[in-house]
């Protein structure tokens, strides 16, 4: 071969690849004038390089400066249609929710409850059987209201001792405060609890902790899906963590199946067993009731109801420690209405600070930033751009939570924001730590009374501080580490009880 020839080649490859780059980069021109305009990506990558090392959610507020509040970009070999801000997201989420509340095919969920259950599920009859009879369930032994306070107020107690029993010494809160909630789950969901030292519980908590953080690092598989077969590394990981879950969640939901009585119905699982019966005894359609789902309802609720909730906590805690005047003013307000008593879901009303001051750690810790991804089911349109069937939609609720159009100076810790003239709570409909539409939280009710409960009761009881020997600054302690939730470094308090003389 010679020199001009091999020459020939190259010039061949290079056009070849130039070509590839410009219809890849320009393939959502293919749908249109109407669909989302973007930036340009590289070759193969698309826009991840962008993303590496920075917080996501950022960058694509940023992004959308440029583009508008709805713009597209490509991320490996996958087109995303990102939706910034409250008006697009409610256009999109609300508007055309019969159309955007789908979910796209994510490798991660492929191996895990492989698109059964609610949280990963298409938008579709199963999807929709299982959300609106978990709900329904949910009513009955969970998110009824006396039902739900006792069962928060009962873990409480087992919580401010745990808490006492560091004896005003530095901890790290983080392992009292997911094992708290994850009882909580539990117990609505198998109707047991588990003591703060068992150390199975100790280790499934942290490998589930372990996968939201993990998540974050292979959802770079969602754009590249052969990554998944890499046999080593965090998509391994994950996987064999979750085998552990699966083994303890079938096993429990094994013990219900043995011990099944349908005159005594009292959790999730026995509730479902109990519908599958029915409709077998009746020999009615199973529907969509079927092991599958059962196995990964639970494991939704669990891991959904577990991580979120634990790392709001998480953020509440380290807030009143770095905002000791918020912290008085709470527990001032506690005081005057409560007194001696202990918290409860009726003195919400008398106490706007302190429900202003979970308004505004929901809205700066703003947990799930970019929501869980959507995807179009049908050839939709969100705020004027054509979006077609299939098309991914990340919905940015971090833009909509830090919009410096509705909160003056986003980035500043201020409850005060939520009251009125009249110091009454005053709640924008801009405030969407949940999402809205179709898809929103379904555990939405639980999280807030949990939220309010332990809160309440933890200030009530203790003051706290961060610990003497933590060094971190302030601002290294509030910047969060991101996964699919963000949630705070690790940090250390102390807790001392008000009351103890
Ligand atoms: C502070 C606590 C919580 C926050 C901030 C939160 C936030 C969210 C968000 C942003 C979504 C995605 C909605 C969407 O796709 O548009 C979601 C979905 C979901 N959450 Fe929560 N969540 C919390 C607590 C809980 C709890 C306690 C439970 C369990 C009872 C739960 C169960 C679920 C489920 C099952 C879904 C999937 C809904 C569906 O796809 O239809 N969450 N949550």
């Amino acid at each position: 071969m010679t020199f001009f020839e091999l020459t020939n080649i190259h010039i061949i490859l290079i056009t070849f690849a130039v070509c590839l780059w410009a219809a890849y980069s320009l393939s959502y021109l293919w749908y249109g004038r109407h669909f989302p305009d973007g930036p340009f990506g590289w070759p193969l990558v698309g826009c991840l390089p962008s993303f590496v090392g920075g917080q996501p959610h950022r960058k694509l507020v940023d992004m959308g400066r440029r583009y508008g509040p709805v713009f597209s970009l490509r991320l490996g070999t996958q087109l995303v249609v990102v939706v910034n801000g409250y008006r697009a997201i409610r256009d999109a989420l609300v508007k055309k929710g019969e159309f955007c509340n789908s979910r796209p095919h994510m490798p991660i969920m492929e191996r895990t409850t492989r698109r059964n259950g609610i949280v990963n599920a298409v938008f579709g009859p199963s999807w929709k059987e299982q959300r609106t009879f978990t709900l329904h369930v949910l009513r009955n032994f969970g998110m009824g209201r006396s039902i739900v306070e006792d069962r928060v107020s009962e873990e409480c107690l087992h919580l401010k001792k745990a808490i006492e029993s560091f004896d005003g010494n530095s901890f790290d809160p983080t392992h009292v405060l997911t094992n708290g909630i994850a009882n909580i789950i539990s117990s609505i969901i198998f109707g047991g609890r588990f003591e703060y030292d068992d150390p199975f519980f100790r280790t499934l908590l942290r490998l589930c902790n372990k996968n939201f953080e993990l998540a974050g690092s292979v959802a770079i598989s969602n754009f590249f899906p052969v990554l998944q077969y890499i046999p080593f590394g965090p998509m391994r990981e994950i996987v064999d963590n979750f085998e552990i879950y699966r083994k303890f969640l079938n096993g429990k939901i094994e013990e219900h199946r043995q011990s099944f009585d349908p005159d005594n119905v009292h959790d999730v699982v026995s509730a479902y067993l109990h519908e599958m019966n029915n409709r077998k005894e009746e020999q009615r359609e199973p529907g969509h009731f079927n092991d599958d789902n059962l196995f990964a309802v639970v494991s939704d609720l669990f891991a959904a109801g577990t991580e979120t909730t634990s790392t709001t906590l998480r953020w509440a805690v380290l807030y009143f420690a770095l905002y000791p005047d918020v912290q008085k003013r709470v527990q001032a307000e506690l005081d005057e209405v409560v007194g001696m008593g202990t918290p409860t879901l009726a003195n919400r009303r008398q106490l706007p600070y302190t429900e202003a001051t979970i308004h505004e750690i929901q809205r700066m810790s703003s947990i799930v930033p970019l929501c869980i991804p959507h995807a179009a089911s049908e050839n939709t349109e969100i705020l004027g751009h054509y979006i077609p069937k299939d098309t991914v939609i990340m919905v940015n609720l971090w833009s909509a939570l830090n919009d410096p159009d509705t909160w003056t100076n986003p980035e500043q810790f201020n409850p005060e924001r939520f009251l009125d003239d009249k110091g009454q709570v005053e709640k924008p409909d801009e405030l969407i730590p949940f999402s809205i539409g179709r898809r929103v939280c379904l555990g939405e009710q639980l999280a807030k009374t949990e939220l309010f409960l332990i809160i309440t009761q933890i200030l009530h009881q203790f003051t706290i501080t961060i610990a003497e020997e933590e060094n971190q600054d302030m601002a290294s302690l509030l910047k969060p580490v991101a996964g699919i939730t963000l949630s705070p470094q690790p940090y250390k308090i102390q807790a001392v009880n008000r009351h103890a003389l």
